[in-house]
């Protein structure tokens, strides 16, 4: 997947390091080249030797190695990357490159770089919380430096929240997306996910239960695979993904005219819970409990965005992909809609109370096609996410 790109990869000083040697098994796996760059920190962390022997490439340490500056220099080590990924950025370096100082190799590094640059931050989660960080970050994002996590979990000093490192398989994901890399290289994609808000006055809406989890799951495993991927997205209660190109919206008309705008597309994913009904008359100050009658609202029938995606003719997406969530006889319903709205695919699924699968971590799909239905184990969204995202790649080869 990532043959003949080469990743210039730092790994600063703290316990997260041990992560970058699986970081570096993967990356070799896919085919890319490593170049490994180690602070002196972290090698109390995991031994440069052990980093060589998995990259199967000298290690670089020293900003002042003469044989180095001879041969190659630290600006050329800087410039050979297609990118440069730091994993752990420790809260240190982070300041460093915030800062703009440039005192050891890998800040030089950093700084001389006219690649892009992916930071993998790991530190303790009151560091991660402090102002000084917070700020650094933000002034990182502004400076257009993607990062990937930090997860929030158990820590290794025993503490709990965001500061772990984010997973090797999950940083090479964030990967092969920024380098557009992988077999959806090329493709754009279309996602819409969460709930839509339809508003009853300044202060009230109609909403639903959507997390947005499948849908996120979906857009970050297509990213993952190389695909530019356009998401359209209502209030979520989860952050939308790195490396996607995030279109906020509240309304399901707001969402039907975000999606036209994101076309055209080679494949449309219409993950989204949207609002079946909006309220008629949105008032336009808070309606008032004056002790008279109860109020009363109308409704109106919003657009069906997936059913006008797929009946579009002329700029249709060759793949339409809907979703139907159904509460009792799920394969006829499922079948009954693919054929009503017209898509292509209908990933259905069980959303019946006692499943859990409504806002929580796991789906049980059926994937209906124009071969028939296929019933997906149980299992975690995200490898939902990623049998789906596989299944588009061969779909479209
Ligand atoms: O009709 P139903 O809501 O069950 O259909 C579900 C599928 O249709 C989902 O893929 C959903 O994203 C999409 N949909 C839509 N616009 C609507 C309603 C549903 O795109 N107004």
């Amino acid at each position: 997947m990532l043959a003949g790109k080469r990743i210039l990869l730092i790994i600063g000083g703290g316990i997260a390091a041990y992560k970058g040697l699986e970081l570096i098994r993967l990356l070799r796996k896919s085919g890319a080249a490593v170049t490994p760059v180690m602070t002196p920190a972290a090698a109390q962390f995991v031994t440069p030797m052990a980093v060589a022997a998995l990259a199967g490439e000298q290690v670089h340490t020293d900003l002042f190695d003469l044989t180095n500056e001879a041969e190659m220099g630290h600006i050329q080590l800087s410039r050979v990357a297609d990118l440069v990924v730091v994993a752990p950025a420790t809260a240190d370096l982070i300041g460093k490159i915030a800062g703009g100082l440039a005192n050891d190799l890998a800040s030089t590094l950093l700084m001389a770089t006219d690649t892009p640059v992916l930071l993998a931050p790991a530190m303790n989660v009151r560091m991660w919380e402090h102002p000084s960080v917070r700020r650094n970050v933000a002034q990182l994002q502004a400076d257009g430096i993607a990062t990937i996590g930090p997860d929030a979990g158990d820590m290794a000093c025993g503490e709990y929240g965001p500061g772990r490192m984010a997973e090797p398989a999950a940083i090479l994901e964030a990967i092969t997306s920024q380098l557009r890399a992988g077999p959806l290289a090329g493709r754009r994609i279309l996602v819409t996910s969460g709930p839509t808000h339809e508003p009853i006055d300044p202060v009230r809406y109609i909403a639903n239960r959507s997390s947005g989890a499948q849908g996120t799951a979906i857009a970050r495993a297509l990213a993952g695979l190389g695909a530019e991927v356009v998401f359209v997205t209502g209030p979520a209660d989860v952050p939308p993904p790195e490396s996607v190109i995030v279109r906020r919206v509240e309304t399901a008309r707001e969402m039907l005219e975000a999606v036209q705008q994101a076309l055209p597309a080679d494949v449309a994913i219409f993950a989204a819970a949207v609002a079946d009904w909006r309220v008629r008359r949105e008032s336009s100050s808070k309606i008032k409990k004056d002790g008279g009658a109860l109020p009363v609202l109308e409704f109106d029938e919003n657009p069906d965005i997936l059913a006008q995606v797929a009946q579009m003719g002329q700029g249709r997406p060759p793949l339409v992909v809907g979703f139907a969530a159904e509460t009792d006889d799920v394969l006829a319903h499922a079948t009954a809609k693919r054929a009503r709205k017209g898509c292509d695919w209908i990933v259905a699924n069980d959303v019946s109370p006692g499943t859990g699968i409504m806002g929580g971590t796991e789906n049980a799909v059926t994937l209906i096609t124009d071969t028939g239905a296929e019933d997906w184990p149980r299992m975690d969204k995200a490898q939902v996410a990623n049998r789906l995202a596989h299944r588009i790649a061969e779909a479209l080869t």
